[in-house]
């Protein structure tokens, strides 16, 4: 006799923070949007937080000024190191403008604005240029190397060094110092069980942070470091310390979340080749495709911890004062009330809208230095490698498992030309 096989039950909510999950969010999501788009549930890091998945709700609760980023001040059961960056604490380095609200977040962000202008990341648009193709001569040689499999993993070789280098240099870090920030964005970037060991080199980064800005008050360089020690509004100006967490969150919130853009965006592309060839025929969608890449994979998939402040309702279900919430920017970004086939990567569509750089007050600062590296990382591969290809199936790639990012492991490509 035939006993037919057990039928997922459409009502019950999906497995989250499974590893068919971490492979592939977005049924799940799916299913939040449509069931259950305010959706409370138990993270793996045993914090329970209210997930929000739907578009207009996510841009609503980034925008919601009962929403607190300071943990410390607005949620009781917290404990430091629970959420925010691994080390960030025991560092003394937290008091960035990712955990900061009014006025002390529009004091600092506005000095950081005065400092980080659209103008001193477009003088660097030939330098990014340069780095790039210098990461992937040094690909192309390790590809070629006696023995190996023609293979060379992306992540390791391009996406992750790239946004390290160039917001080192832009911050006037020396290049003989900088082994300590690549050390610790590998060892970010590969997990393996170094959270501890990441957060001891926050340490060391903080420490070494605050003697360089030492240095450039004494005998200032033509650099980011310097403009944020000198940047003055009505007279304020950043303290040492307070030099040393923005340059901090610089660094930290720009790096992993670039090397996902590049990470996720040309896997995107590897997998849609129809997609690829679409911008190799049109070079000029390479703006536009990189919002739709943004969109379609964002390297974000939750924003940043926020707390309630006092009771709210969001989409009709009431969130009680003192607890976590996390915007869902990936499920938002899939939303059909938003974008119409939000499951298909159309590199020509306008994506513009989408919230996988934030929005409200905390909208990433580093938006115009994202675009830009994004655009350059992936003119670069398609100027150089039109044929490039996985080097391995799709389906064995791993990603990672983290609660806010998402991106992979490796990248193996590869590389061809014409
Ligand atoms: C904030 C995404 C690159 C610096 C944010 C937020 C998102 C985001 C979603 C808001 C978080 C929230 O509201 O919880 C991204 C993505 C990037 C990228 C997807 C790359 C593709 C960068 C770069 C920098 C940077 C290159 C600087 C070098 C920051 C800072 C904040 C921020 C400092 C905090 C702003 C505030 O709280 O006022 N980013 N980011 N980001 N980003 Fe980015």
């Amino acid at each position: 006799m035939n006993v037919p096989a057990p039928q997922p039950d459409p009502t019950a909510p999906p497995a989250l923070f499974d590893r068919a999950f971490i492979d592939d969010p977005y049924p799940a999501y799916a299913w939040l949007r449509e069931h259950a788009p305010v959706h409370k549930t138990r993270l793996p890091n045993g914090v329970e937080a209210y997930l929000v998945t739907r578009y207009d709700e996510v841009k609503a609760v980034l925008a919601d000024p009962r929403l607190s980023k300071n943990a410390a001040q607005s949620f009781p059961g917290w404990k430091p190191g629970r959420t925010g960056i691994p080390g960030e604490h025991r560092s003394g380095i937290a008091a960035h403008l990712l955990n900061l609200d009014p006025p002390d977040h529009t004091r600092l962000r506005r000095l950081v604005a005065k400092a980080f202008t659209p103008r001193r990341i477009a003088d660097f648009e030939p330098r990014i240029r340069q780095i790039a193709d210098k990461l992937l001569d040094e690909c192309a040689a390790r590809a070629a190397e006696p023995g190996g499999d023609g293979g060379v993993d992306l992540i390791r070789g391009y996406a992750c060094p790239l946004p390290v280098a160039v917001i080192l240099e832009m911050l006037g870090v020396p290049e003989e110092d900088q082994s300590i920030f690549h050390e610790w964005a590998f060892g970010v970037v590969d997990r393996g069980g170094a959270r501890g060991g990441v957060g001891r080199s926050v340490k060391r980064i903080r420490g070494y942070l605050r003697e360089i800005i030492h240095k450039k008050r004494l005998a200032p360089g033509d650099d980011l470091l310097t403009a944020l020690v000198r940047a003055s509004d009505h007279g304020e100006h950043l303290s040492e310390d307070e030099a040393a967490a923005m340059a901090f969150i610089l660094l930290f919130a720009g790096f992993e979340t670039t090397i996902n853009l590049v990470g996720n965006g040309y896997f995107a592309l590897l997998t849609h080749p129809a997609e690829r060839d679409r911008l190799l025929a049109e070079p000029d969608l390479l703006p536009s495709a990189v919002e739709e890449l943004l969109r379609y994979d964002g390297p974000v998939e939750f924003a940043t911890w926020r707390f309630t402040t006092e009771p709210i309702t969001v989409g009709g279900t009431e969130i009680p004062a003192g607890e976590p919430v996390l915007a869902v920017l990936a499920a938002a970004d899939r939303d059909p009330a938003r974008f119409p086939a939000p499951d298909t990567l159309d590199l020509g569509r306008p994506a513009t809208g989408h919230v996988a750089l934030g929005h409200g007050i905390h909208f990433c600062i580093g938006a115009p230095l994202a675009r830009l590296e994004g655009r350059i990382a992936f003119e670069r591969l398609l100027a150089r490698y039109p044929g490039a290809t996985l080097a391995r199936p799709a389906e064995t790639l791993r990603w990672h498992s983290g609660l806010i990012m998402r991106g992979l492991y490796e990248l193996p490509v590869r590389l061809q030309g014409p």
